[in-house]
């Protein structure tokens, strides 16, 4: 893989990036060049309209987009291009993300955007499904993502943390 960003990590402010930290060293353990950007579906609007039209032709692959509160990044995102999108509803608000999650996740019909778990085990999973679409062009990405699930099982058989956040 080359170092052009491939996938596109977007977050809908500063304050959601410590939510994302395992996603964006997932993404670097499978050698998946990506983009972070802070872009808000509300408060820079005309910035995500554009990073989404411009996102194919830049060479990306697949975008995530994590924000929360009245989370529309994913869907404005989606609703400017074909590619991928994965969201990932970020617990900040009062709400504690379930109001991300249904901001996210309630699309309508012709419009996808592939939802994960609110907060950090979301981001985790969005790397690891960013990956595994990636994956279905690049046998050696496939290869890593074999190890991982492996490497997880172990884990998990012998009691350590099945997942790296569960550590903390
Ligand atoms: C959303 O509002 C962001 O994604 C963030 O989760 C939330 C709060 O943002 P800040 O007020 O902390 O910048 O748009």
């Amino acid at each position: 893989m080359s170092d052009k960003p491939v996938v596109g990590f977007l977050v809908g402010s500063k304050s959601d990036l410590k939510f994302v930290q395992e996603g964006l060293r997932l993404l670097e353990e499978f050698g998946i060049p990506y983009d972070l950007q802070v872009i808000s579906a509300h408060r820079t609007p005309d910035q995500a309209a554009q990073y989404a039209r411009d996102a194919e032709s830049a060479g990306l692959k697949v975008i995530i987009a994590a924000a929360g509160a009245a989370a529309h990044l994913a869907g404005a995102i989606a609703s400017h291009t074909t590619l991928p999108v994965i969201g990932v509803p970020i617990p900040s608000s009062d709400l504690k993300g379930l109001d991300s999650l249904l901001s996210t996740v309630q699309m309508p019909a012709g419009i996808p955007v592939a939802t994960m778990a609110i907060g950090e085990a979301g981001a985790t999973n969005a790397a690891i499904l960013a990956a595994e679409i990636l994956a279905l062009s690049d046998p050696n990405l496939a290869e890593k993502l074999h190890r991982f699930r492996k490497e997880l099982a172990k884990r998990t058989v012998s009691g350590s943390p099945a997942s790296p956040q569960r550590e903390k």
